[in-house]
């Protein structure tokens, strides 16, 4: 039998804490931290590994070293900042968060507070004053709900991540180390990412094994019970238009909740035409991507100019020279394409 989690919480603590002080990885903003550092990793670090989002990380704090850096930056500079990382309403979010405490005498301290300002969930709430401030209060993400659920051997189907996080916060905050709440977080969160990984955990190193019911089942990957994600295949047909030394992209909507100003090759639809018309250019590239459950090919083909280059519903379509591509924000993989295309299709 292993060690039942609750009873021997304290041992569990110290045990977790114990390997974290030692095996924790050197990151920026442990090792000289800030409320403004740690804010901004977890905002990058919500929809991004670690390993992708250290160097935006550093290049960000060169750009934006505090509160008011980031208060005073234009959106502009905000959003090139944060290209690649995707989700830009992350940005925008954080955007309006830097202003906000900017304009106050005091940082706001308790997770209630921090859950008024804008991008603040319990998840970030909970990360960032537990860790800055001391908090006790469990964060619960993925790593969490991993653990959490081998260290139990909870069996329980969870129709999505967000269900089963509601379903062992109560688990979380009964583990949860009160004169260490920060660092216990940051110790569960870092013992999913390298020990407890989804596919073949390190259970043979792990520091907690001896209360994991999962790890004695033999099949701790069992869990969590996540029902599989339906994954979509989807096409998207997209227009290279390349005219007098220019090149046209589609300009999403200041309030478009994904792209928000973000640029991007056009689709058919955006420049006015069906997806049959655009498929009878050139095919230039043809692309694969995944976001969230959609499994995505983009087709690219060469078209002409449309006549007059019309406004389209959210968003714009506007001509950019090769030069200005640096100043603008192209989403995800599309400045890649951009500069694969232009190295081989500029005429
Ligand atoms: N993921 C999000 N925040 C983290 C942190 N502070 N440490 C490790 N992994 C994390």
């Amino acid at each position: 039998m292993a060690k039942d989690l609750i009873k021997h919480r304290a041992e569990f603590q110290a045990a977790l804490l114990a390997w974290f002080d030692v095996s924790r990885r050197r990151l920026p903003w442990r090792e000289e931290p800030s409320v403004y550092r740690t804010v901004v990793s977890e905002f990058m670090l919500q929809q991004t590994q670690v390993k992708t989002m250290l160097p935006y990380f550093e290049r960000w704090m060169a750009a934006l070293p505090d509160f008011a850096a980031l208060a005073a930056a234009d959106e502009a500079a905000v959003l090139r900042l944060w290209e690649g990382l995707g989700y830009y309403s992350r940005a925008r979010n954080l955007h309006r968060l830097g202003r906000e405490i900017a304009a106050r005498e005091e940082l706001p301290r308790t997770p209630a507070e921090w859950r008024e300002l804008p991008g603040i969930g319990p998840y970030t709430a909970a990360a960032v004053t537990s860790i800055s401030f001391g908090a006790p209060v469990a964060v619960v993400d993925g790593n969490v709900v991993r653990i959490l659920t081998r260290l139990t051997a909870d069996a329980r189907p969870f129709a999505n991540s967000g269900e089963a996080a509601k379903a062992l916060a109560a688990t979380a905050d009964a583990v949860l180390n009160h004169a260490r709440p920060g660092d216990h977080n940051q110790a569960m969160m870092e013992l999913g990412a390298t020990v407890c990984t989804r596919h073949n955990p390190l259970c043979t190193v792990c520091p907690v094994r001896e209360f994991c019911a999962g790890a004695r089942s033999g099949e701790p990957e069992a869990y969590p019970r996540l029902a599989a994600k339906v994954i979509e295949q989807v096409s998207v047909i997209r227009g290279w238009c390349w005219r007098d030394g220019r090149l046209l992209l589609h300009r999403a909507a200041g309030t478009a909740r994904r792209l928000a100003g973000q640029h991007e090759l056009p689709t058919a639809e955006q420049l006015g035409q069906t997806d049959d018309a655009v498929m009878r250019g050139r095919l230039l590239a043809k692309k694969k991507r995944g976001i969230t459950r959609f499994a995505i090919t983009e087709f690219i083909h060469e078209v002409d100019a449309p006549a007059g280059a019309a406004a389209t519903l959210g968003g714009e379509l506007v001509w950019v020279s090769p030069a200005e591509l640096g100043g603008i924000t192209l989403s995800g993989p599309h400045r890649r394409w951009v500069t694969e295309l232009l190295a081989t299709e500029r005429r």
